[in-house]
């Protein structure tokens, strides 16, 4: 193969690209075109084939004792694939990573765990807390790309887990470890090593100040599947998301408690955002069904109203999205005629869980309304409905699904937007509304203290 290159022709210094004078000799017109010849390399990719004559079988490695990651990748580890598993310091990435290992050494199939940031006896450590000892778990600390390579192909192991991708590096490049040329660099090594063995590999990575997966774009191009860990490192639930996936849908996700011996499938994922057993008779808390996937979960969203003290009103939320929240408060304030702009406004998602599903809208908006007037409501109450500027409720997908789910978990009433074909369930008692006035309306129906918004308002 030609490929052009520039030289000067009096010191030989060579250029990418022509340019005037020569900042080695600092000669004027001295730099040449001039044709270098490189070596080529054999071309080892198959030949062009039609798309019916391919084999479209792809070995499969069920995880099984691992339900909730199961649930979330649809099809198991596929061999030859990569999978990057991102999420905040200490959240539980490396724990999930030995889970995984220790159900595949179960299987008697082999595990490669390279382990960059930790030594060896803490691994070691982990793999006892977690019962993941097994002979068949091959820990390798290094932070060498080209020795993880090299022991890759010594090896074969039916599944590696880099741990993590930031610290190891290539010494073909200049750059530190977690450069984007090395991140870049080194994934690509794996995702080839990993083709080639037929094996599944596994890379967690850190994430950036924004809480996005750190490094170059380009690495989740190169991944075939991006799980993220989420929720609050201080509580014990654990959320995965799959942002990415060749080989299966994106929708669901999975629920894990943090428990001294691990990761523990949550037994009742449709309950798990519920702080405590609900009390009756509180304000400022209500609750909304939202579905994530094939499932429905139940969240609860609590709001403080309090009066402000001095200087600009206070407005903190925790798990929603802050302009959604302050459009709906400038909704409620203009639909409602009541003055919210002198009041300090909490509003918090129980459980760590992020929303930013619309028709938890109605939801938000009614528990900052209860709050402001301090009504209590009653616990066997669920709210959905996505709320529109003009202050009308807009109609929701899949409503059938939240009034079974809501109606089988023993409530009692939902409040829902007015929509035809939906299917009601004989324990609930579904308050269906076209606007705020509407909801609020119901809501004083379903209230104890009936007739304080009236009042009040
Ligand atoms: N002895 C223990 N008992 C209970 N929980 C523990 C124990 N040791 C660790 N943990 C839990 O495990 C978490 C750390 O998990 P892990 O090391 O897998 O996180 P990580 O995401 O890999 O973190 P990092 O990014 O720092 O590597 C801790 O935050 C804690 O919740
Ligand atoms: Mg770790």
């Amino acid at each position: 193969m030609k490929s052009p290159v520039f030289v000067c022709e009096s010191c030989q210094e060579p250029y990418a690209r022509w340019q005037g004078q020569c900042n080695q000799c600092l000669e004027w017109n001295s730099i040449q075109e001039s044709i270098t010849h490189t070596k080529k390399t054999p071309d080892l990719s198959p030949p062009p084939t039609p798309i019916t004559n391919i084999a479209i079988d792809m070995p499969l490695l069920y995880t099984q004792t691992l339900p909730e990651l199961d649930h979330v990748l649809g099809n198991g580890l596929v061999m030859g694939a990569t999978t990057l598993l991102g999420g905040e310091p200490g959240i539980g990435k490396s724990t999930l990573a030995m889970q995984l290992a220790k159900v595949v050494t179960d299987k008697n199939q082999s595990v490669l765990y390279i382990s960059a940031e930790e030594s060896a006896a803490q691994l070691a450590l982990r793999a006892k807390r977690l019962n993941c000892l097994s002979e068949k778990l091959t820990v390798y600390t290094t932070q060498s790309m080209g020795n993880i390579v090299e022991q890759i192909h010594n090896l074969k192991p039916h599944v590696v887990i880099l741990d993590s991708i930031q610290v190891v590096k290539d010494s073909d490049l200049s750059g530190v470890p977690g450069s984007v040329s090395q991140v870049h660099h080194c994934a690509n090594r794996l995702v080839s090593v990993t083709k080639t063995i037929g094996c599944h590999s596994v890379i967690i990575g850190h994430i950036t100040k924004e809480g996005g997966l750190a490094g170059p774009k380009v690495l989740e191009h190169l991944v075939d599947i991006i799980l993220f860990f989420e929720g609050d490192r201080y509580q014990s639930q654990r959320i995965l998301r799959c942002f990415k996936n060749r080989y299966g849908s994106t929708e669901e996700i999975g629920l894990f408690a943090m428990e001294k011996t691990g990761l523990i499938a949550n037994r009742h994922p449709e309950k798990s955002f519920l702080d405590r057993p609900l009390k009756p008779n509180q304000s400022g808390s209500m609750i909304v069904p939202i579905q994530e996937g094939s499932r429905v979960f139940l969240i609860e969203i609590q709001a403080l109203v309090v009066s402000s003290g001095y200087g600009m009103a206070k407005r903190t939320f925790v798990g929603v999205d802050q302009n959604r929240i302050n459009v709906l408060i400038a909704t409620l304030e203009k639909n409602l005629s009541i003055k919210l702009s002198n009041k300090d406004i909490f509003v918090t998602v129980i459980g760590g869980y992020k929303l930013n599903q619309p028709a938890a809208d109605l939801g938000i908006l009614l528990s900052i309304l209860s709050a402001f007037y301090t009504l209590p409501l009653s616990h066997l109450l669920g709210v959905v409905g996505e709320v529109d500027l003009t202050g009308h409720i807009r109609p929701v997908k899949q409503l059938s699904k939240y009034i079974q789910e809501l109606g089988s978990l023993g409530f009692q009433y939902c409040i829902t937007p007015k929509q035809t074909n939906t299917t009601e369930h004989p324990n609930l008692t579904t308050l269906s509304a076209t606007t705020i006035q509407d909801a609020v309306q119901h809501l004083l129906k379903v209230s104890k203290k009936n007739g304080k918004v009236a009042e009040s308002g």
